[in-house]
């Protein structure tokens, strides 16, 4: 791969030793994909942040990494393992949460934004069409890449973190236009509200594994973009896909010749049926991604004036700008539960205290087995929250 003078320094160490991991890693990245070069990015978004995902080991490599190295593009942080602020009610345990601020304040002293949400693009990072970014967090690369037109692979947090130390990624997959392209066409019919773009997903997944569909019969707005997009992130291993008038590439698709198939009412039941393991949650959580202004009106549109019979803990996830903005709809939000800041279901360790969540996210659907122990009911936001009257 051809390094730039400057960049040859970083890998000598001439900058120092963070600069110089982050350019062995991206090397070896761009070895392993066979790209030319590395291209600027103008921003970065990183997971990895929870330290129930990262452990002793994950926070000791960011330790070492943050003694002199900083980012040089606006980078963001997917969320965290609590609450920052209000973790107590949440019941997080002190020790937890001594490494989770740990964690945190590495990322803040390397530069980069603690916004610990995974929707960065309704916060201010917002790449522009054609712009090359190195973005983590499977749902938010995906919404990137297909409602908005940037660019950006599939990277793991390691990978993200050494792109916005160094301002640059090796340019292959998805960061070339020939890759974009099309694998399959997917006409869907039936789609009666937002969780079934959730349903869409998980349905859609497992049958395109790592291609790139492109939907027919479909017009959703950026809350269903997002969701379709963690969905299929989560039960395939999408990174992009195209909706006919809607993605900025999708009226440049030769589709003749490609495979199509049809996804419908009975497709969307099956889906859901393979998510749903249990029947009375004893957490509620939606959020996932996390709740856009819209979404949070609309849940305190429909909770208001209504009252809560039953005693089951409920978290509406979100970012904590999206909390500052919502002031008068938190207050009705939080008669039924708990607006919950920086974290998700998902990240947290929701396993020391439940066994059994209910969310209308397919994406958390796939994760809440395997990473927090949890059976899992799935239902729509509306269907969970008149359980609880
Ligand atoms: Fe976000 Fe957590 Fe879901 S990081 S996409 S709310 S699993």
């Amino acid at each position: 791969m051809y390094l730039t003078r400057h960049e040859e320094a970083l890998l000598a160490g001439e900058e120092g030793f963070g600069c110089q991991r982050a350019m062995e890693l991206l090397v070896a990245l761009g070895k392993i994909y066979d790209a030319d070069r590395l291209i600027p990015i103008v921003s970065a978004h990183l997971s990895g942040v929870s330290y129930k995902t990262m452990g002793e080991g994950g926070l000791l490599f960011l330790k070492e990494l943050s003694g002199d190295a900083r980012v040089t593009v606006p980078t963001t942080l997917n969320p965290a393992g609590m609450d920052l602020q209000r973790w107590r009610g949440m019941g997080v345990d002190a020790n937890f949460a001594a490494k989770q601020i740990e964690i945190i304040t590495c990322y803040s002293h390397m530069g980069v934004e603690t916004t610990c949400t995974c929707t960065p693009y309704v916060i201010g990072n917002l790449p522009g069409i054609g712009e090359h970014v190195a973005w983590a967090e499977s749902s938010a690369l995906s919404f990137i890449n297909s409602a908005v037109g940037a660019m950006t692979n599939r990277e793991g947090g390691p990978g993200a973190l050494a792109a916005a130390i160094v301002g640059a990624t090796p340019e292959y997959g998805l960061h070339l236009k020939e890759n974009r392209a099309a694998t399959i066409v997917i006409e869907v019919g039936d789609i009666r509200e937002i969780f079934d773009l959730s349903l869409l997903g998980q349905a859609v997944g497992p049958i395109v594994g790592g291609g790139i569909p492109y939907f027919r019969g479909i017009h959703p707005e950026l809350e269903g973009m997002k969701l379709l997009a963690a969905a299929m992130a989560a039960s395939g291993s999408v990174a992009m896909f195209h909706v006919e008038g809607l993605t900025p590439e999708s009226d440049e698709q030769v589709l003749d010749g490609l495979e199509a198939i049809s996804i419908g009412r009975r497709e969307l039941d099956v889906a859901k049926e393979s998510l749903q393991t249990a029947d009375e949650p004893e957490l509620i959580a939606l959020g996932c991604p996390h709740l856009t202004v819209k979404e949070v009106r609309e849940l305190a549109k429909m909770l208001e004036g209504k009252q809560r019979v039953k005693d089951v803990e409920v978290w509406f996830c979100t970012s904590r700008s999206v909390r500052d903005e919502c002031t008068k709809e938190v207050e009705v939000l939080e008669r039924f539960g708990k607006v919950v800041c920086d974290t998700c279901m998902v990240v947290a360790p929701i396993e020391d205290q439940y066994s059994v969540t209910g969310t209308n996210s397919a994406k958390a659907c796939n994760y809440l087995p395997t990473l927090c122990s949890q059976k899992v009911v799935c239902a729509s936001a509306r269907e969970l929250l008149e359980g609880l009257m």
